[in-house]
């Protein structure tokens, strides 16, 4: 694996920090949030639970940027807002090897259950103002077709829409379907590829995984140039859960809360 080193001064003046950028897997890691990490073995007394989460949630911000609203990198993705039971999975999925990036799994590795939902429930509470998207770096038809993949679908490839399932808005849907907007491109990339090669995985079935294979390159990077370049509408909310009687146009493990 090859290693490119890459300065990034972190916002509110965080100290310069160099990150090493795997130039395979898109993964970071941060020699700065790295001495962190003793934070995530420290022991915890029930007496001291909240500084303890406090303490944790800091070591967060290094990466997530303050109180979990992404770096400005164009890669760590935010989190906060984002669905209760979806973070929680995600915890869920660093800790036990679905997900793959080191420095996550070394936070989130021997933390309780309820200690990954309470950091799961605190993010997905704060309701924090979106950055303008970036203009899109794609030109009119791939816009169109990303447009096409997002909000229709396309029944030849066995493509359903992302909104089918992402809500009718892409800003999600309860209980555990994130957001596909306010996210960089460059993450949305990695993620969807991470799925194509067998990188990330989630709860069984694994619908996102077979999606992210029937995309065409073609089609994958249209889908992302779109939703990159969208803005998440203001009082954006997580859509309601499918009612009785409607079902997702495929089965997916991890669109269910756990
Ligand atoms: C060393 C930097 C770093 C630190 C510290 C860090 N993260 Fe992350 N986190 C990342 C990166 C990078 C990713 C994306 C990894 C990937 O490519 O899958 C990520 C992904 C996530 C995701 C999944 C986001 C999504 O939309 O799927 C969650 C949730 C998350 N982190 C929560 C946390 C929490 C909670 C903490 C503090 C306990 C934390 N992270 C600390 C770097 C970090
Ligand atoms: C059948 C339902 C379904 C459809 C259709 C669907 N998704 Fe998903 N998607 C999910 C679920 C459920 C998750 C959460 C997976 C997990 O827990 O890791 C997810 C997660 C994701 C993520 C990870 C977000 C993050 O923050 O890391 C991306 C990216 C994504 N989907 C992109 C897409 C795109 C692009 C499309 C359309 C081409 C699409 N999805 C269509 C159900 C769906």
């Amino acid at each position: 694996m090859s290693y490119s080193a890459v300065e990034w001064a972190g916002e509110n003046g965080w100290v310069k920090n160099t990150f090493w950028k795997s130039r395979r897997a898109g993964a970071w890691v941060s020699a700065g949030a790295l001495a962190l990490l003793p934070l995530a073995t420290g022991a915890a007394t029930p007496a001291k639970i909240e500084d303890t989460l406090a303490a944790r949630l800091a070591a967060c911000s290094a990466c997530h940027g303050a109180q979990g609203r992404a770096a400005p990198d164009g890669y760590h993705p935010r989190i906060a807002g984002k669905p209760a039971a979806y973070v929680y999975h995600q915890l869920l999925n660093f800790r036990e090897g679905r997900r793959a990036y080191g420095p996550m799994a070394a936070l989130v590795a021997g933390l309780p259950d309820a200690y990954l939902r309470e950091m799961a429930e605190h993010y997905a509470a704060l309701e924090l103002p979106y950055a303008a998207p970036p203009p899109a770096r794609a030109d009119a038809a791939t816009l169109a077709r990303g447009r096409q993949l997002a909000l229709q679908g396309d029944a030849g490839r066995q493509l359903p829409a992302c909104s089918s399932c992402h809500g009718p808005a892409l800003t999600g849907r309860l209980p555990a379907t994130p957001g596909l907007l306010g996210l960089p491109r460059d993450y949305l990339n990695a993620q969807l590829g991470a799925w194509r090669q067998g990188q990330r995985g989630a709860h069984a079935p694994d619908c996102m995984a077979t999606i992210a294979r029937q995309l065409s390159p073609e089609d994958l990077g249209a889908v992302t140039a779109w939703l990159a370049s969208q803005p998440v509408p203001a009082g954006a909310r997580v859509a309601a859960a499918p009612g009785p009687g409607e079902v997702l146009p495929m089965q997916c493990g991890s669109a269910v809360a756990p």
